[in-house]
């Protein structure tokens, strides 16, 4: 799949297979996310690879908005150290995870992270010092779906020059 096909097909997966994701890829997914760009190239991210069902569990119970994780394959969490820029460099971080998963064809859907009110508790489950900030959580896993969520056409997006309301 070349880079265009990757960014344009990802969606977000809440639904997986219960194959397992191979180390290798794994590993390759953060092997990339760690070349995200960073402010001041600062790369102050750290990545938490869980692949212990009862690890994913509890993080599913945990998060709010992630009882999908209960079934993922795996989910990374991306932990920033606090900065000016720590909620940009993690989101990039975040993003290239996902966009790699979907390059070997693993879905994965974003879950919040900081500012959510469990995110301390995801921090406790993971080790984390509470000072630290969680970017996200991105469970990974073989799709069992394929969503089509509505998306702002081109024209209402792109202004050229100027802004245009
Ligand atoms: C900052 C951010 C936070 C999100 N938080 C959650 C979440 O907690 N739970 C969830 O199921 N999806 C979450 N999502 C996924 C979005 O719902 C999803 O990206 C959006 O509906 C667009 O769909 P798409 O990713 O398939 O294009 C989040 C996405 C972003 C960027």
């Amino acid at each position: 799949m070349d880079a265009l096909e990757c960014l344009r097909t990802r969606r977000a997966i809440r639904k997986y297979s219960q194959e397992p994701i191979a180390r290798e890829i794994l590993e390759e997914i953060i092997d990339v996310a760690r070349l995200a760009p960073s402010a001041n190239n600062r790369q102050a991210w750290d990545f938490i690879v869980v692949t212990n069902k009862e690890k994913l569990k509890a993080l599913a119970e945990a998060a709010d908005w992630g009882r999908h994780i209960a079934d993922a394959a795996a989910c990374v969490a991306v932990i920033v150290q606090p900065s000016t820029f720590a909620r940009e460099d993690g989101a990039t971080a975040a993003t290239y995870v996902m966009l790699a998963a979907r390059a070997h064809g693993v879905g994965s859907c974003w879950v919040a992270g900081d500012p959510s009110p469990f995110a301390n508790r995801v921090k406790e489950i993971l080790g984390v010092p509470a000072s630290l900030h969680l970017s996200a959580l991105i469970p990974l896993g073989y799709p069992a779906e394929e969503p089509h969520p509505d998306k702002r056409p081109l024209r209402s997006v792109l202004h050229w020059e100027r802004y245009h309301a």
